[in-house]
């Protein structure tokens, strides 16, 4: 639905110039909720801002619903017809809402419509039916300062699905609101997604976004993807610091002559009772040193940070039956805790927001 290939963005101004984007390849599957993660200036607002053709890139393409914008005339306000009107068809929500305040509720939704040059009484029908689609049927005459963020942002949304998009971008558009409100917007956001069939492209800097409501996440640093795909493949690929981050567990053996394993649990193998399994089948004491399991796309997925006595050689029979049960198992280096300092320094903001919880 979404396509960027070789994107790259370099900003110049008083003679220095920044690469805010630097050859990003995205693909973002119809129907999905895909989302960006990454550090502040990692480059994940200038994507969404090239992806609709705010910005012009420095070079590459971006192809949404199968049309090249790249190709279309224009840029920012001064877009031809064409790049206009294949806008029009990509939704955008924002962190601070941006809404007018000397209008109404509904006069904001309608602003788009007018802009379209849609009749006064279709305008009003459509504003009307988005309102309600958002819960806020009550309040299309309120103003926006009479609003609490959560209902601000619906508005914002309801806003952005004025032109009947197929797509919808959204940067940060939880970043201002508090955990429950931020729940209910991402839940608005999936049911969205799943009623309309909307495609949703979000950037976010938080892990909890990615795992409530997104298929697929790519990690950007420096303005490149470091890490992209569904977030159960994700899960499965060693070494990932995505999954890592998503699913962070730590703790350090309790002695020498031990085997700490990380185990992957996802789809059926997470139900299954494999530890007491494997406790009974060997005959062997397991410690459980951390575990994060969550439900992903409606699956249940996480690691777990186990200990078995004795070295890797003598245990080479135990990880053999816990790779049979379709688990993903990498064992944890004495050197660990080295590695995790080396992590938390990388993504602090992702990790330490999880630590917190
Ligand atoms: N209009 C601009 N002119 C010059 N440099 C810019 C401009 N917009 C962004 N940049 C630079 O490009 C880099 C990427 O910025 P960008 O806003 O895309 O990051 P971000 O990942 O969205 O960060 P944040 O999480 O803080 O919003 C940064 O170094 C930033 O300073
Ligand atoms: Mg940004």
């Amino acid at each position: 639905m979404i396509t960027t290939s070789g994107l790259t963005k370099v900003y110049r101004s008083r003679g220095r110039e920044v690469t805010a984007l630097d050859g990003v390849d995205l693909h973002v599957r119809e129907g999905e909720v895909y989302g960006v993660i990454g550090q502040s200036g990692a480059g994940k607002s200038s994507l969404i801002r090239c992806v609709n053709l705010l910005e012009r890139p420095t070079s590459g393409t971006v192809t949404v619903a199968g049309q090249d914008l790249t190709a279309l005339a224009g840029r920012g306000p001064r877009a031809g017809r064409e790049l206009r009107q294949a806008r029009s068809r990509i939704g955008m929500v924002f962190q601070h809402f941006n809404l007018l305040s000397s209008r109404t509720v509904q006069d904001n939704v309608e602003l788009p419509l007018e802009i379209l040059g849609r009749s006064g009484k279709e305008r009003s029908r459509k504003a009307l039916e988005l309102l309600d689609l958002v819960g806020l049927a009550d309040k299309a005459k309120a103003y926006p300062a009479q609003l609490s963020g959560g209902q601000k942002q619906r508005v914002g949304i309801a806003r952005a699905l004025a032109g009947d998009p197929k797509v919808l971008l959204s940067d940060e558009a939880t970043s201002a609101l508090d955990p429950e409100t931020t729940r209910s917007i991402l839940t608005l956001l999936r049911d969205l997604n799943r009623q309309l069939g909307l495609t949703v492209l979000l950037i976010t800097h938080e892990m909890d976004v990615v795992k409530s409501i997104c298929d697929s996440a790519a990690l950007m640093e420096h303005g490149r993807v470091v890490e992209s795909g569904t977030v159960t493949d994700l899960l499965a690929t060693p070494g990932s610091e995505l999954a890592s981050a998503l699913f962070p567990v730590a703790g350090d053996a309790s002695g020498d002559n031990r085997t700490v394993l990380d185990i992957t649990f996802q789809g059926e193998s997470a139900t299954q009772p494999v530890i007491s399994q494997l406790a009974r089948t060997y005959n062997i004491d397991i410690s459980i040193l951390g575990a994060a399991i969550d439900t992903v796309g409606g699956l249940q997925v996480g690691r777990m940070r186990i200990e078995l006595p004795g070295r890797y050689e003598d245990n080479v029979v135990p990880i053999g039956f816990l790779r049979e049960q379709g688990l993903h198992i990498e064992t944890v280096e004495q050197t660990e805790p080295a590695q995790q300092t080396q992590q938390v320094d990388r993504a602090p903001s992702v990790l330490v927001k999880e630590e917190a919880k």
